[in-house]
């Protein structure tokens, strides 16, 4: 069942009932200044930092779910209604949210009278835009008053949310004309306010919620929206809202339009201040002229839609399959801006409190989104490697305000050194800019102990050769990317944190998944070694490289499928011997990527057992059998109950690994097989069970062991969306950045007739055509390239700033 449609020629998901199986959330903002907002009009909005920076307030896991948000009410001669249907869920004559990139568009019609609001975050501006348009359908006239709220959070959400005895009594407003002033705990050390301004005269407001609301009321029934008037009430401590109302008469046919701004202003220590106590709203106002009337909106908006337009006419597909087209040229990578953007930080499955910026995360969602914006995945490389130690290892996370290294959650990680060498090595591919690695970035952010990036990245190769265990694999430390095998826990206490505990220094559990990412990522070491002529570094990488190799086949393989890992115990962890967790997918995933076994035949055995053993109709699951039980020695991922999570649910970040794995064995089937059964566009015909917005990934889609089979949790904020855009767009469609031109060299169902790939890279934008007269998966038979046959299938790095015609017939 749907519960909306795609609406391409918009980039749009249009949601045709308030209805939805779960809160369908879109994400505003791409630079400082960031709000999630729901079908419904739920969500909150911060600046840079989702825990120290939070704007407004948000209860998560609250009943009914997604009651907070930014609403408007319509009092109309004495008939209340939200346009959003909630809170207030009086019945709509018509209903609709239109998702975009960048911008959501709600629609409700009652009684005659329509209320569109626009919701937008411009570019390069720290605020919010809510575009109100009342329109009269009827042939009467209208007379109705409009309502405005916004709850504000005081700023630290954590904070907000416990530390009641003191916040109930810090917080302060100003009032001035038709803008409301958020100014809590201005008068000390904060050098921020927010303010929530309407471009009309008001007729009152109100600044305190329980005058708005009612002690004893919620979002739903607001005392003051019932009975049509404010109180122009004044927030002393307590809950500080921003209110306005709006008399509003409607002539028959007649649309008004209203704008209201929520901002975010910093002031430099000095001009704090325009008077004692009364904050300097220089800024403020400069906002708000900036957005005062409809059509600096609509020039935001435009402004918006042409970026958007540009970062996507990078990478943009034609093919005969329309889910295809919009999961490539529109939704994946609009969801991988998001996750490079916010990482792990802020959705409706993470509160914005508990995690910053993961190191491994965010390298991986650079390689989804490093052809958008280089510059900023630039940056993020450089910021990410200076939260490392010197030996190579890595906080896990940082902190986006301050960019500093989580201390709580520590690191020890033993995957995340190597990610670091991944998307760097994407960044150069993408941009030929090795001067990076000229970089001198500090490590644990102390500018006293520093090195060039290229030095990070050795560091993080040989934090890998330096910690192996007793096979000579590599050990595991807290966890590998599978945050829940954790081998050197042995929790017994169920208030210990699974992320942060470790009881051993352990020296025996070693992961079979860091040793494929090593021979993977590690040949993009010795790559990028050769590349820069550092011959002696790149033999001494290879044969590091190789060894490791050796060491899988030898202590890693399993008879017909790759071992997960060892435990502290030496015993196997992912084998046929285990009663259950026989097999795993990472290691499948991340061997046959490595190109181990290729030749020699492991490498499809693992992928055929994963076919028999781990395949269902909604995905790959993780791991089969499932965990019935707690083991002490295995960690969190036995917590989970059969089918959930990484006990085997289907986790769609490491769907992609398999997909290009097979793309390896030239499988092009069943890679795209793979593709399509996760793909968002192409489960949206059963949003009633999938549950979660059918326009972006969630992370985990619940496993075969479960009664619940193919609902999804957790979606927005994952790996997937990065890793499934690299299997479709670099292996399957197999348009592959290299250091001197784009590699071509698909791989697809052999019933595909052609293709056509637009592609921009270094300046230069590829028209390329892939023709398919053979039926083959795999294969390329000629390279034209304007006109010209070229050897091989490296298109040449032009940069020239033209256009070039590339035709590529697949066959044998
Ligand atoms: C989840 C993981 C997550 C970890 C860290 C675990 O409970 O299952 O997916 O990475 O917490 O937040
Ligand atoms: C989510 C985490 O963000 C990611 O780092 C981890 O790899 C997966 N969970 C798997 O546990």
């Amino acid at each position: 069942m749907k519960f909306g449609y795609f609406d391409d020629s918009n980039k749009e998901y249009v949601i045709t009932t308030p209805q939805t199986p779960y809160p369908w959330i879109n994400y505003l903002g791409s630079e400082n200044f960031f709000s999630l907002v729901s079908h419904t009009a739920g969500g909150y909005s911060f600046y840079k930092d989702a825990r120290f920076r939070r704007i407004t307030r948000y209860r998560y896991n609250n009943t009914p779910l997604d009651s907070g948000g930014r609403y408007f009410y319509i009092n109309d001669q004495g008939d209340c209604w939200t346009p959003g249907w909630l809170p207030m869920k009086q019945e709509l004559a018509k209903y609709e949210c239109r998702h975009g990139l960048g911008y959501s568009r709600i629609y409700g019609e009652r009684n005659g009278v329509g209320a569109e609001v626009l919701f937008l975050v411009p570019l390069h501006a720290d605020c919010e835009i809510q575009r109100v348009k009342l329109i009269n359908t009827t042939d009467a006239q209208k007379d109705i008053t409009l309502f405005s709220c916004v709850e504000f959070c005081l700023w630290n959400a954590l904070d907000d949310m416990t530390n009641f005895q003191r916040n109930f009594s810090t917080g302060e407003v100003e009032i001035e004309g038709s803008t409301i002033y958020h100014k809590t705990e201005y008068r000390e050390r904060r050098n921020h306010y927010a303010f929530y301004h309407v471009n009309a005269d008001v007729a009152g407001y109100d600044t305190d919620r329980e005058s708005f609301i009612g002690v004893y009321n919620g979002f739903d029934t607001p005392q003051v929206v019932l009975r049509g008037e404010s109180t122009n009430s004044q927030a002393m401590g307590w809950s500080p809202i921003g209110s306005h109302s709006l008399a509003v008469s409607l002539e028959p046919g007649e649309t008004k339009e209203y704008i209201f701004v929520l901002g975010y202003i910093e002031m430099p220590e000095q001009e704090k201040w325009q008077a004692p106590g009364v904050i300097n709203k220089q800024r403020a106002s400069a906002v708000i002229e900036q957005f005062k009337d409809a059509e600096s909106v609509n020039t935001a908006l435009s402004a918006l839609q042409e970026r958007w337009n540009d970062l996507l006419s990078r990478y943009s597909v034609q093919t005969g399959d329309e889910k295809l087209n919009r999961m490539v040229n529109i939704w994946n990578q609009y969801q991988c801006m998001v996750t490079f953007n916010l990482s792990r930080s802020a959705s409706y499955f993470e509160s914005g409190i508990g995690r910053g910026i993961g190191f491994r995360d965010s390298n991986q969602d650079i390689l989804g989104f490093v052809h958008q914006v280089p510059d900023r995945a630039r940056e993020r490389i450089l910021d990410l490697a200076a939260t490392q130690f010197e030996d190579g290892s890595a906080y896990h996370q940082y902190q986006p305000l301050t960019k500093k290294g989580n201390s709580d959650i520590g690191g020890n990680f033993n995957d995340d050194p190597l990610w670091l060498i991944l998307s760097t090595t994407a960044y150069i591919k993408e941009t030929g800019d090795v001067g990076i690695l000229d970089e001198i970035v500090s490590f644990d952010n102390n500018p006293d102990k520093k090195a060039s990036l290229f030095q990070h990245l050795k560091a993080s190769f040989y934090h890998v050769v330096n910690n192996l265990g007793p096979h000579g694999l590599p050990l595991i430390g807290r966890a590998d990317w599978n945050d829940c095998l954790n081998l050197n826990c042995f929790s017994k206490v169920p208030d210990e944190s699974f992320q942060t505990t470790t009881s051993k220094d352990g020296k025996v559990a070693e992961s079979v998944l860091i040793a494929g990412m090593f021979v993977f990522i590690g040949s993009e070491f010795v790559q990028l070694c050769e590349y820069l002529g550092l011959n002696e570094e790149a033999e001494a990488a290879r044969r590091h490289r190789d060894s490791m190799q050796e060491t899988v086949l030898k202590y890693g393989y399993d008879g017909n499928w790759f071992l997960r890992a060892y435990d502290d115990a030496g015993d196997k962890v992912g084998s046929r011997e285990n009663a259950e967790g026989k097999i795993f997918i990472e290691t499948q995933g991340f061997c046959v990527m490595a190109g181990i076994g290729l030749e020699t035949g492991e490498a499809q055995k693992a992928l055929d057992s994963v076919k028999e053993h781990l395949d269902t109709p909604h995905g790959i699951v993780l791991l089969q059998p499932a965990y019935t039980r707690y083991y002490e020695n295995l960690g969190e991922i036995s917590t989970y109950p059969p089918g959930f999570k990484e006990n085997a649910g289907i986790f769609c970040h490491n769907n992609p690994w398999i997909m290009i794995a097979e793309t390896q064995l030239g499988r092009g089937e069943r890679a795209f097989e793979y593709y399509a059964k996760i793909a968002p566009a192409y489960t949206e015909e059963i949003s009633e069970i999938h549950k979660m917005e059918p326009y972006v990934y969630a992370q985990m889609i619940a496993g075969k062991d479960t009664p619940k089979h193919g609902e999804a949790k957790n979606s927005w904020l994952t790996g997937t969306a990065a890793w499934n855009f690299i299997a479709i767009s670099q292996w399957i469609l197999g348009i592959k950045p290299g250091y001197t031109g784009l590699v071509v060299d698909p791989c697809i169902p052999s019933a595909w007739d052609d293709f056509a790939v637009q592609r921009s890279y270094r300046g230069t934008t590829y028209q390329i055509t892939v023709k398919n007269p053979q039926h083959v998966s795999k294969g390329i038979k000629d390279v034209i390239v304007d006109g010209k046959s070229i050897d091989g299938n490296v298109l040449p790095a032009f940069d020239d700033g033209q256009e070039h015609r590339v035709e590529v017939i697949l066959g044998k």
